[in-house]
């Protein structure tokens, strides 16, 4: 956990965007990083040029971050981000969030792409996460802890901030999009889950199963951030599908998904901070 190196990051995101603070950070997952390319006047500054973030390897990931005024509030938008999966360790996973925190925001919206496992979901559901499961047997903060970021022991009772999931339902309803809550299974990925370890997960109480989020989330309370994640079903999970899992099935649902969950984020991100 390079404190320097986080903070250099941040100063590098303020010098490129020109704005002294974001209030507000959003990841963009799986098949929802065109969200950012419809963004009036956002400034685009590449992965590339922010020392320390590693660039994502996944098609439907971009590697941009744009810094955006939406109602008056300084918004960094990560379109696109790191997985465990792709051989970067758990530091470099969550290295631009830590940065965007370290860049002002307070408050982090992360969004992700997951199978439905839980009871009525369907793909195309929208999904607030209400807690998490974190099934993988590692965590982010593995390590020596880093005093000037966070505490050793984060309280993890309400990972997903309760004030801030009553903004989102408000908005939802406002916006007239449906908006169900949920519990995250995390999988390390890259194989999609066996129907076994679903029902697995099911049994253990999650809803929705995916290989993302969890390490944010986890770093995002370890500096004090408050977090909100909204979950895009975009298939339901192994051997609940009939059919076999693919990356361009769950593309094909982001895509047709697009519109509601623009009109959901553009209404819901200036309320966050
Ligand atoms: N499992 C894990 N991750 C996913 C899935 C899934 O079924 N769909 C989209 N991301």
């Amino acid at each position: 956990m390079n404190y320097d190196a986080i903070q250099a990051a941040a100063g590098v995101i303020r010098n490129l965007s020109g704005r002294p603070e974001h209030r507000v950070a959003s990841v963009l997952g799986s098949g929802l990083s065109s969200y950012a390319n419809q963004l009036p006047g956002a400034i685009a500054i590449p992965y590339s040029e922010i020392p320390g973030f590693p660039v994502p390897k996944v098609a439907g990931h971009a590697g941009t971050a744009y810094s955006v005024e939406l109602s008056g509030v300084p918004i960094l938008i990560l379109a696109g981000r790191a997985h465990f999966y792709e051989g970067h360790s758990l530091e470099q996973v969550v290295f631009a969030v830590r940065a965007a925190i370290a860049a002002g925001a307070g408050s982090v919206l992360l969004t992700n792409a997951s199978g439905g496992c839980g009871d009525g979901r369907a793909a195309g559901d929208l999904v607030l996460l209400r807690d998490h499961l974190n099934l993988t047997g590692h965590n982010p903060l593995f390590g020596p802890n880093e005093d000037r970021l966070g505490t050793r022991f984060p309280d993890m009772s309400a990972a997903y901030d309760p004030g801030l999931r009553a903004i989102a339902h408000q908005t939802a309803s406002e916006v007239d999009v449906d908006l169900e809550e949920g519990v995250y299974a995390w999988f390390t990925g890259p194989t999609y889950e066996t129907p076994a370890e679903v029902q697995m997960a099911k049994r253990l109480g999650a809803d929705l199963v995916g290989m993302s989020t969890v390490p944010e989330t986890i770093a995002a309370r370890h500096m004090g951030a408050r977090v909100i994640a909204i979950s895009l079903v975009t298939n339901l999970a192994a051997g609940i599908s009939p059919v076999p899992l693919s990356h361009a099935d769950v593309q094909e649902t982001a895509d047709a998904a697009r519109e509601r969950f623009t009109r959901l984020i553009d209404a819901l991100l200036p309320r966050l901070a």
